[in-house]
């Protein structure tokens, strides 16, 4: 496996925060080395992004960003997705999420696109409990649109600029939506998975 990025995290503000609210921002998640290599990872990586419109087939009408999911082949992103999985176990001890794996896709918003309120697990159907947003752009300005809007577990909402090097952390079933970007917007979107589905 190869180093983690450093970062300096505050777990017990983060698991206060789930607590409380049901989300969590981390700001200057990474230093800016890490996260100018994983934004050129991103960048390099764009002809081969598709639109996340399209699963097997179907078109769907609220979203219009284009995705590519992360593997190996993504060796920087892959760091990410491990330190996400390490904050995952610190998250089981306290919540009991049991989270057993890290899911995660780069995804990109052009001039115009947007993802419509939604649940990341509606109904909870699927084993996403965590949802994890880091945010790869080098720069975004207030008037450029993009804000994540997330409705917490006392069903206030909050307007969340998507600041470069920021984590927006949420429990996957809260409802939340993608207002449309005025500039190029770049992200990793990750969800932590507990296999609760296969004892369902
Ligand atoms: C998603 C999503 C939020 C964001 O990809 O499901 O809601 O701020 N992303 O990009
Ligand atoms: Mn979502």
């Amino acid at each position: 496996m190869a180093e983690l990025p450093p970062k300096n995290w505050n777990i017990n503000k983060i698991i206060n925060d789930l607590d409380e609210s049901g989300f969590s921002i981390i700001d200057q998640a990474y230093t800016e080395e890490y996260l100018h290599t994983v934004h050129q990872e991103c960048m390099h990586h764009l002809n081969e992004f598709r639109d996340a419109a399209i699963q097997n087939g179907v078109v769907s009408k609220i979203r219009s960003d284009h995705i590519l999911w992360i593997n190996e082949n993504l060796p920087i992103a892959e760091q990410h997705v491990a330190t996400l999985m390490q904050l995952a176990q610190e998250l089981n001890q306290a919540f009991f999420f049991g989270i057993r794996e890290v899911e995660a896709h780069f995804a990109c918003y052009n001039t115009g696109e947007f993802y419509a309120l939604h649940r990341d697990n509606p109904q909870k159907k699927n084993d996403r409990m965590v949802s994890a947003v880091l945010y790869l752009h080098s720069e975004w300005q207030e008037d450029w649109g993009g804000q994540l809007r997330l409705q917490d577990k006392q069903q206030n909402w909050h307007i969340l600029e998507p600041k470069p090097n920021r984590i927006a952390l949420f429990q996957s079933d809260l409802l939340h939506e993608v207002l449309a970007a005025q500039q190029q917007r770049l992200s990793i979107t990750a969800w932590m998975r507990s296999n609760h589905s296969i004892w369902s």
